[in-house]
């Protein structure tokens, strides 16, 4: 039978050394926060090992934020609280009332992100198959080790112990072989060790990494288990959380390209992961890729484009320098250059939307075109419609937003306004400078303009009268 297991994310850490008010497992790398994507792989690695639990230490209280965010996204993660953060071997200790019968005990730290179930799983089964072994952890050669740990071994190759950069001496520090920070305890050995650490060392801190050397003096040393060095990147610093997102967006942006999208400039496309690309859309250079997006077969996004949560159809163009949140255009559209779709806009197939316009809340039916200088917001515009230059809906009266209803085939004429609550029927044609303020009814003309006064020479007139006079020499 599979041994339980309690799988412990240490997130009670102030990380200092990000700067920042927001705790260090709640920045993001590539749209998911450190906190989250750790989350997933201790779900991962418990979910195949029946009867075990994850439990995460975060500060005490509930006011405190990482708390509040795992009781939100993780409900049946159990919190374990460390009074102050006095270190990771400080940090573990908060978690044995939590540990319950488990009899394997795995450490995620809240700060290596990249780190696989897969890895984890390769300690566990260390553990598992040898009684000699009381803990196996992560260790990979860093062509850069400065901030990790540095594993010390004998001339057999035995781990006699881990020591901090800041208790290394120069010597040590040479050493590439770094710690991962990710370990798979034998139970009994952790209990008994455990409560041993004592805080001797240059931070005062109870460090989780002596439990290494405990480990070699009651003759049953550590297995140093070996990744890949991106594996074990953890996050202490902004240019630490740079280096792990600028990895998510490559894997993402091949994963992409993987599955048939063409990315003009790879290096220079910011691409969540989660955002899904049809074989053969083309991605120009410069595009950020946000969220929930998708884009069907052909579809075009062009230069300097921003899309979020977006779901474009197939052989939909975005021309450069777009900005779309929350939008669905529909398949064969044409959107841009320098359009701006806001959440809720829905356009239909073959819809033009055309440079400085500004959609929200709006619906176009197939075929409208909306191809300059416009604003249409909590709008309907029919079928074949043709928006104007200039066009605006006046949504807004100050207190409320009201609809505007613009039938099919429907002409608005350039510089429009629709003063809603407003109705147009379908076919009705609107003069050009026209102030909507009543329903139009159905092949209706409205024009609400004041007639025209043209008066001949008046032109002349009218700079004879502002020019200086002219000096008589
Ligand atoms: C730790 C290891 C180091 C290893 C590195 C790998 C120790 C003493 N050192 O160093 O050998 O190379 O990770 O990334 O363990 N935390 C708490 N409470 C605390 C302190 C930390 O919950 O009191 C949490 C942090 O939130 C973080 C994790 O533990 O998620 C690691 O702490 P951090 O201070 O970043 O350790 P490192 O200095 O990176
Ligand atoms: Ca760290």
């Amino acid at each position: 039978m599979t041994p339980k297991t309690a799988v412990v994310l240490l997130a009670a850490g102030p990380g200092t050394r990000m700067r920042s008010a927001l705790p260090k497992v709640l920045h993001a790398a590539a749209g998911r926060t450190l906190l989250d994507r750790t989350l997933a792989t201790a779900r991962a690695v418990a979910a195949d090992r029946p009867g075990s639990r994850v439990v995460v230490v975060t500060g005490p209280g509930d006011a405190d934020p990482v708390r509040a965010h795992v009781k939100s996204t993780e409900p049946g993660a159990l919190l374990a609280a460390q009074a102050s953060p006095r270190g990771t071997g400080d940090a573990l200790r908060a978690a044995i009332p939590a540990l319950g019968d488990a009899t394997r005990v795995v450490v995620l730290p809240g700060d290596a992100p990249l780190v696989t179930a897969a890895s984890v799983r390769r300690l566990l089964d260390e553990v598992d198959a040898r009684p000699d072994v009381p803990v196996a952890f992560l260790t990979a050669h860093l062509p850069d080790p400065s901030g990790y740990g540095r594993i010390l071994r004998d001339a057999h190759g035995i781990v006699v112990a881990v020591v901090e950069e800041r208790d290394a001496s120069e010597k040590e520090r040479e050493i590439r072989e770094a710690n991962g920070g990710v370990y798979a305890f034998d139970r009994a050995f952790l209990d008994a060790a455990l409560p041993r650490l004592e805080p001797t060392n240059a931070a005062g801190e109870l460090y989780l990494t002596d439990l290494l050397a405990m480990a070699v003096e009651s003759g049953r040393p550590a297995r140093g288990v070996a990744a890949a060095a991106e594996e074990i990147l953890g996050v202490n610093t902004r240019a630490d959380l740079a280096r792990v997102e600028g990895i998510l967006r490559a894997r993402a942006a091949a994963a992409a390209m993987e599955g048939g999208a063409a990315l003009l400039r790879p290096e220079t496309v910011t691409l969540d992961e989660t955002v899904v690309l049809a074989p053969d859309t083309v991605v120009e250079p410069f595009v950020t890729l946000l969220g929930a997006t998708t884009a069907g077969e052909g579809t075009r996004i062009g230069q300097g484009c921003v899309v979020r949560d977006c779901v474009l159809g197939r052989n939909v163009t975005v021309k450069p320098y777009s900005v779309l949140e929350g939008a669905r255009v529909g398949d064969g559209a044409v959107v841009g250059p320098f359009a701006r779709l806001r959440e809720g806009t829905d356009l239909g197939p073959e819809v033009h939307v055309g440079n400085f316009v500004e959609t929200k809340k709006a619906k176009l039916g197939r075929g409208a075109k909306a191809n300059h200088l416009t604003y249409l917001g909590d709008a309907v515009v029919g079928e074949r419609t043709n928006v104007g230059a200039g066009v605006i809906t006046c949504n807004y009266d100050g207190f409320a937003k009201h609809p505007t209803k613009i039938g099919k085939g429907v002409f608005v004429g350039s510089d429009v306004q629709l003063v809603a609550p407003v109705t147009v029927g379908d076919g009705a044609v609107i003069g050009a400078g026209t102030t909507v303020t009543k329903d139009v009814p159905a092949d209706a003309l409205a024009t609400s303009r004041t007639p025209q006064r043209t008066v001949e020479g008046g032109g002349t007139a009218y700079r004879s009268r502002k020019a200086p006079a002219k000096k008589k020499g």
